[in-house]
């Protein structure tokens, strides 16, 4: 496994790469990898002839007063787990290689990218969306692999490399949760042992929608309200920013459950103590 840091080398390589006809699986991440990075690595592995994991907190997504400074860095550790993973190379930018001081151009994904989580941290996808292009182009990857805990960012991407013809498949990746259904996420790391005790109450709270949906709740504003009640039942939740039912195709908003066939996207975003927690189910009717 080899780490290389120059954006310049990994073109030439991926480059090279690309005419020997082998395909190039990208799994993107901020590092601090846990078993859901790993689930994407694994599912690249299984998929594509080289694998490529880039490793880069970005700043263009955290916005002022943000734990980019916090969030948690190890590259030792990442780049041992990423070895035995299996993982060809591991490409780990600094930030001024990926923005130089005259950057000046971004990507806005608009209607998906100010909605949800976009409407408490302005200007994130913006800095999600830039990044993932800018490292789909320098990595030249053929798939790029995203979590499903990260729904929004997902379909942002998906929209973004469908409507600028990036040729690139985007390959979903199941959540991988705790063993109280908490799922994985590097910001975990942020929680003490009592928040950490409390905060599988996400999950028990998205399968309250999926019991009373299932069991034929139509007025998604009743289980919301109830979402509500079991969530500021637990004194470690310091304060919910949403909780929005969805269409989990496009993303847009839906008030009723509707005919079974049909899908619904329940997505949560909650503060334990100081730290923001998401989670997403999405429920087959
Ligand atoms: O999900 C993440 O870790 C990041 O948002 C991503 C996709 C690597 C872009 O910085």
């Amino acid at each position: 496994m080899k780490t290389i840091k120059k954006i310049k080398e990994f073109t030439l390589l991926a480059e090279s790469i690309r005419k020997r006809g082998k395909t190039i699986g990208l799994v993107p991440t901020m590092g601090f990898l846990h078993e859901g990075h790993l689930r994407l690595i694994r599912m690249a592995r299984k998929q594509c002839e080289v694998v490529v994991l880039s490793i880069f907190v970005n700043p263009a997504q955290f916005g002022p007063g943000e734990d980019f400074e916090k969030y948690p860095r190890d590259i030792n550790r990442d780049r041992h787990l990423a070895e035995k993973e299996g993982v060809d190379y591991v490409f780990y930018p600094a930030a001024s290689e990926m923005y130089k001081s005259e950057h000046k151009t971004f990507v806005e994904v608009e209607g998906l990218g100010d909605i949800m989580c976009g409407a408490y941290r302005q200007g994130h996808f913006k800095g999600v969306a830039t990044v993932v292009l800018k490292l789909l182009n320098i990595t030249k990857a053929n798939r790029a692999y995203f979590g499903e805990k990260d729904y929004q960012q997902m379909m942002i991407v998906k929209r973004m490399v469908d409507d600028l013809n990036v040729d690139v498949e985007i390959v979903r990746v199941p959540t991988v949760r705790e063993e109280d259904g908490l799922a994985m996420s590097s910001r975990n790391r942020y929680l003490d042992r009592k928040e950490r005790e409390n905060a599988g109450i996400l999950y028990k709270c998205l399968n309250k929608a999926k019991d009373m949906i299932k069991g034929g709740e139509k007025n998604l504003r009743v289980v919301r309200t109830e979402m509500i009640k079991e969530l500021e039942k637990n004194r470690y939740i310091s304060r919910v920013d949403y909780i929005e039912f969805r269409n989990p195709l496009n993303l847009q908003e839906i008030s009723e459950a509707g005919e079974s066939g049909r899908s619904i996207l329940v997505a949560v975003a909650a503060w334990i103590g100081s730290t923001r927690l998401i989670d997403n189910m999405v429920i087959k009717l």
